[in-house]
């Protein structure tokens, strides 16, 4: 592939004329940054597999600028789907729905269902009104490496590869969408992301089943549970007990990660701590960033903290466990 240069940019005619053209833009999301192309331009969704070394069988989202758009590309709308993107969009909620012929076989890797999703960043919003067809986006990282949160994740990841980084400032979830879709007829979570699977169960008023929790194996039968999905380029540790697990790598260069500072907590080189009021969002924010940073330190090991088990801790838990399966 041709090496391109790579404009980071707040101008959002560049970008719509660059899909316009077939090209890929990088562009903010409320979760993560995504790598965007027409998803009706079979060339540009192919390209979107080969920039980021992306197997096909790993089907990508569709994002639209509302409910009504998305009925254009779907075969059915069930009454939960309603409800969900009643409450939801726009926002970091992801629905598989049964996708009708508009929809290439290549975005859905020949599924009958595409995962469909409303963005609620403004940029992104506004960039998918004014654009005449849907963009399909994946996480703008190189496949199998944690998702990038800012222009600067995206460009030192894929400088070169695309003309344009759309850039919308830190996204403000800091993680992927929530993954909802029946299963054996009932309304399960595939990706567990930026709603938590409580809000999902008040919502439908039911409790659901927490598909990604089974995926401990490298067979996506749900795709994109793969376990080294979100995994940072250092090896970590996942423990309740940071701390005693720190006593076993002396003489190691490790970096702990911390939800929050201990009280009368000395130790302050190596540590990074999520949030200082253990606040699960604004940990879940910061998660790939503080991640992204402590790559660039060159440390022997990571040792994350889990997170309590409610609400955002999980999402947080799941991509620190996927992350320890290296
Ligand atoms: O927050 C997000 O969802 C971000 C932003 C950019 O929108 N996008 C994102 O895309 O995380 P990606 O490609 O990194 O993850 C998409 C996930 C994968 O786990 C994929 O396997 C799953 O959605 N997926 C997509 N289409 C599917 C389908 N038809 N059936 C089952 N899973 C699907
Ligand atoms: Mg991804």
């Amino acid at each position: 592939m041709n090496f391109l240069e790579t404009q980071v940019s707040t101008n959002l005619e560049w970008a719509i004329r660059h899909l316009q053209e077939g090209s890929l833009v990088a562009i903010p999301t409320e979760t993560v940054y995504g790598l965007a192309g027409n998803a009706l331009n079979h060339r540009s969704i192919l390209n979107i597999f080969e920039v980021k070394n992306r197997p096909q069988t790993n089907p990508l989202i569709l994002h639209v600028p509302n409910q009504e758009a998305a009925k254009k590309y779907l075969e059915e709308w069930p009454e939960w789907a309603e409800r969900l993107s009643e409450r939801f969009w726009p926002g970091p909620l992801t629905l598989l729905l049964k996708k009708n012929a508009l929809v290439d076989p290549l975005i859905t890797a020949g599924h009958d269902r595409v995962a469909i999703r409303v963005p609620s960043h403004r940029v992104c919003l506004e960039l998918l009104e004014k654009l005449p067809f849907p963009l399909v986006a994946p996480s703008a990282n190189p496949f199998s490496y944690i998702s990038p949160t800012t222009a600067d994740h995206v460009y030192h990841q894929l400088r070169g590869k695309i003309p344009m980084i759309l850039d919308g400032g830190a996204c403000v979830k800091g993680l992927e969408s929530t993954i909802v879709g029946l299963h054996q007829g009932k309304p399960a979570i595939y990706r567990a992301g930026a709603i938590p699977a409580e809000h999902i169960e008040s919502v439908l008023q039911m409790s659901v089943e927490k598909l990604y929790l089974e995926n401990s194996n490298s067979t996506p039968t749900v795709p994109g549970s793969m376990l080294k999905h979100y995994a940072p380029g250092t090896p970590l540790i996942l423990t309740d007990h940071p701390l005693d697990e720190l006593r076993q790598f002396e003489g190691r260069r490790m970096a702990l990660l911390l939800f929050s500072k201990p009280e009368n907590f000395e130790m302050l080189q190596h540590c990074f701590f999520l949030s200082e009021h253990r606040d699960l969002e604004e940990a879940a924010s910061r998660l790939y960033a503080v991640l992204q940073e402590i790559d660039r330190l060159n440390f022997d090991g990571i040792i994350a903290e889990k997170m309590p088990g409610t609400d955002l801790g999980n999402s947080i838990n799941d991509r620190l466990w996927r992350a320890s399966q290296n």
